[in-house]
């Protein structure tokens, strides 16, 4: 979709609201911003130069903090779509290079475009040989996400000729390598801490076969990718391809908008995303799993998780925004139990433990009253455990399905003409000024 200066003003001029001060009786009138689709908006840009109030809203909960064209989510209706696609037709009919295209260029790709994509991203899919020597300076029991932040960031040492912003092809080269080379970096990770030899690239492999190579062999023998658990693979990645402005893309947006270069804005969204409120919570999920053992001992967990004296939380419980299943846990709800099939594990008692999980919480009075449905994490990480990752692993596969995500944020923000430096502001509640005390007076 086209932007345009003035994209975001509602085209009826009187649609406002009145803000008024009761302790002066002065009022304003605030604009009502329309958008295509989803609340509208108030417009407090000129609040503070107009009223010289500030908004106060920690944690964001009701601030639109940009524009986007990108990803649409209703989580009163569990509602989520990349460009206008719905989630699951994307997740049942296309790749996630095809979803990939879309999130960056705005229009799925027809058969040239998306073989050209395809060429430009294998193209790009080996690391400079020096960054191998990152992760020899590494502890081989580092977690694999601080390998990550560490080797991401680093990327704007080794890709000069892709850091300068304000060269349209020099931020496609840059979203391309990012895309191309997570994989990479993410499957090195991994050998690395089981003390294996590295595993080059294949060219002739597609995006998931390649990194499920990559991950799983070894140079002694011949290793086959299996096509459902590839195409399991492939539709992870899709499902985690972008979520608006959650906590690690508005990382990315925000350290991206003081013309940081995308490899280090990258690094910082990966930080972010390593929080177990975050992209953490599909490890924390398998944890929990392992730490119940058994459907007897559920009550007993889902008890702790509604006592306000316990910090126990239901891992893979719980959304912001959806306030209803999240799609992506429907989809990988009926994914878990193809893959488990396909690979013989239908009787994984971790499965069975985590649908009887699901039972007892969505027919509880405290989730049902406070719409807490299992996300995306809560089955993630029993597939991701069925096709041989390591829980480490888990966010480390969360970040590079989410580069793409992050990488279109980024890029529509610097492509939008009103972009601006990212400062909130703080109602501050210290000290007003006071005489300073010297040492030998001090209590
Ligand atoms: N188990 C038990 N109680 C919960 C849970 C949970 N998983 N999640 C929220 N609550 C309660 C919470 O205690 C609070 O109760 P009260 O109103 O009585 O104080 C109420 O529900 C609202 O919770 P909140 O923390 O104010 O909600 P939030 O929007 O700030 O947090 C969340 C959202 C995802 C951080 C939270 O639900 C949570 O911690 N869930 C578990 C972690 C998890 O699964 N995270 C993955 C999110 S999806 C992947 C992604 O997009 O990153």
């Amino acid at each position: 979709m086209a932007r345009t200066t003035d994209s975001r003003t509602s085209p009826d001029s009187k649609k406002t609201v009145t803000l008024t001060d009761n302790t002066t009786g002065r009022t304003w009138e605030l604009p009502i911003l329309e958008g295509t689709l989803g609340p509208r908006a108030i417009d407090v840009r000129r609040l503070y130069a107009d009223t010289g109030f500030f908004t106060y809203d920690p944690g964001f909960t009701s601030t639109a903090s940009c524009d986007s064209a990108i990803t649409y989510i209703d989580g009163e209706k569990g509602i989520l779509m990349h460009r206008g696609y719905a989630i699951e037709d994307l997740a049942e009919h296309s790749t996630y290079m095809e979803v990939c295209y879309l999130l960056l260029h705005g229009e799925l790709p027809n058969r040239q475009q998306r073989d050209e994509f395809e060429r430009s991203i294998t193209y790009h899919t080996m690391l400079h040989e020096q960054m191998m020597n990152f992760y020899r300076g590494f502890r081989r029991d580092s977690h694999p996400m601080a390998i990550m932040v560490g080797v991401v960031g680093a990327m704007s040492a080794f890709y000069h000729d892709s850091t300068d912003i304000s060269d349209p092809y020099q931020r496609m080269v840059a979203s391309h390598r990012l895309i191309a080379k997570m994989p990479t970096i993410a499957a090195m990770a991994y050998k690395y801490s089981l003390g294996q030899p590295f595993v080059y690239p294949r060219n002739d492999l597609s995006y998931a076969e390649n990194f499920l190579h990559m991950t799983f062999a070894v140079p002694c023998e011949e290793y086959k990718v299996r096509p459902a658990v590839a195409r399991a693979m492939d539709r992870i990645f899709i499902l985690h391809a972008d979520h608006e402005q959650n906590a690690s893309t508005s990382t990315v947006r925000i350290a991206g908008s003081s013309g940081a270069n995308p490899f280090a804005c990258v690094a910082a969204g990966i930080a972010s995303l390593w929080g177990p409120a975050h992209g953490g919570a599909n490890e924390a999920v398998l944890k929990m799993l392992q730490e119940i053992g058994t459907k007897e001992r559920i009550p007993e967990f889902i008890k702790r998780a509604k006592d306000k004296d316990d910090p126990f939380r239901l891992m893979g419980f719980g959304h912001r925004v959806y306030k209803n299943y999240d799609p992506r846990a429907a989809v990988l709800r009926k994914s878990c139990h193809e893959v488990l099939d396909e690979l013989g594990m239908r009787d994984e008692p971790l499965l069975d433990l985590a649908m009887e999980l699901e039972r007892i919480a969505l027919e509880d009075e405290y989730f049902n009253e406070k719409k807490l449905f299992p996300n995306v994490d809560f089955y993630s990480g029993i597939i991701l455990q069925a096709l041989g990752f390591p829980t480490s692993m888990f966010t480390v596969l969360f970040a590079l399905a989410r580069t793409v995500g992050w990488i279109a944020q980024w890029k529509e923000m610097i492509e939008d003409p009103n972009h601006r430096i990212s400062r909130p502001r703080q109602l501050y509640i210290g000290y007003p000024k006071r005489p300073y005390i010297p040492i030998d007076q001090r209590k």
